[in-house]
């Protein structure tokens, strides 16, 4: 779980104890989320490794396994948790979650009103950034997913911060309790223009509305319902190019094809090197990745008009 300190802030200097999720890192496209138990083993393609060593740790400790290979234990924090949750449905990922909680200006104790939870993906982040005095309200009409969501919320440390309410939003809308009290709300439901009018009566003055749609028909018909009491309205698509960064030998002058860029050379010692030394050289590179993400879906944000 995320590691709390003893007046329950989050910390990530405390040692791992029995009973911790910690992420296992092996790479970065290789982890998973491992629950420590005293008298288990973790047994992988490095060995057996036996979780009582893990205990007293610090977390990011690298940890041996009986054949003398190794692996990371780190926290599970909301962007590692994205990677490894397990997916009861389509998830947000950290490039549209970090922009949600900009353009939501989501602080310490804000209220924050969600609906669907999914697999909680975008709630572990929310949570986090309204601790430690706000609290996220996320609800949705699958019982079964709401129930996984709130095992998964108690094994990520943020279940205090978090209440996950089983309601047909697109049918009923938020409950009446949260009128006017709501600094933000998300939307990530098939419909979402069908909840427009409770989102209205949810948020406070001046309060901010952020609606994902995968298709832009969708966005099209949020954005004419929000035109009546919302103003500033905008969508994004957030596209983000990840680059693969390694050490490779470099040709001299040449681009080595796929359009990678040579970013640094490695140091060498300048005495004894010559020019053609030094064009075939070990050379930092970055080159996009071949299976990057492309769309994800539109992120639609308004603000409530003010009365007066
Ligand atoms: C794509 S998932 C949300 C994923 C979530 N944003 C995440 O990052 O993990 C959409 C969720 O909306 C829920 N949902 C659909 N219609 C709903 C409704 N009318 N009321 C409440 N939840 C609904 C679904 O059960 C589903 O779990």
């Amino acid at each position: 779980m995320l590691p709390t300190d003893p007046t329950k802030k989050i910390s990530f200097t405390r040692c791992i104890t029995d009973g911790d999720l910690v992420i296992v890192y092996e790479r970065h496209d290789a982890m998973k989320a491992i629950k420590v138990c005293e008298d288990s083993v973790l047994q992988n393609r490095f060995g057996v490794f036996k979780h009582s060593d893990w205990i007293g740790k610090p977390f990011g400790s690298k940890v041996f396994s009986n054949k003398g290979k190794f692996v990371y234990l780190l926290a599970p924090t909301p962007e590692l948790w994205t990677l490894v949750l397990s997916h009861r449905t389509q998830i947000l990922y950290i490039a549209d979650i970090s922009f949600v909680i900009m353009y939501l200006e989501i602080v310490p104790g804000c209220l924050v009103l969600e609906s669907g939870t999914g697999s909680g993906s975008l709630t572990t982040s929310l949570a986090r950034a309204v601790a430690p005095t706000g609290h996220v309200y996320t609800f949705d009409f699958h019982e079964q997913r709401a129930a996984s969501a709130r095992l998964d919320f108690e094994q990520t440390g943020v279940s205090s911060l978090v209440t996950v309410g089983v309601r047909d939003i697109q049918g009923e809308g938020f409950p009446d309790e949260f009128s006017g009290m709501a600094d933000s709300v998300f939307l990530d439901l098939p419909q979402p223009w069908l909840t427009i009018p409770s989102v209205g009566k949810m948020l406070k003055q001046d309060g901010v509305l952020c609606s994902f749609s995968p298709c832009m028909e969708q966005v099209q018909r949020t954005c004419e319902s929000l035109r009546s009491n919302f103003t500033d309205i905008r969508t994004f698509e957030i596209l983000l190019r990840t680059y693969e960064v390694r050490q490779g030998k470099m040709d001299g002058n040449r681009d080595n094809g796929g359009g990678s860029l040579p970013c640094k050379r490695k140091q060498h010692s300048i005495e004894g090197s010559n020019e053609q030394d030094n064009q075939s050289s070990a050379a930092v590179m970055a080159r996009p990745c071949a299976e990057a993400k492309g769309h994800t879906g539109y992120l639609t944000f308004a603000r409530l008009k003010c009365l007066s």
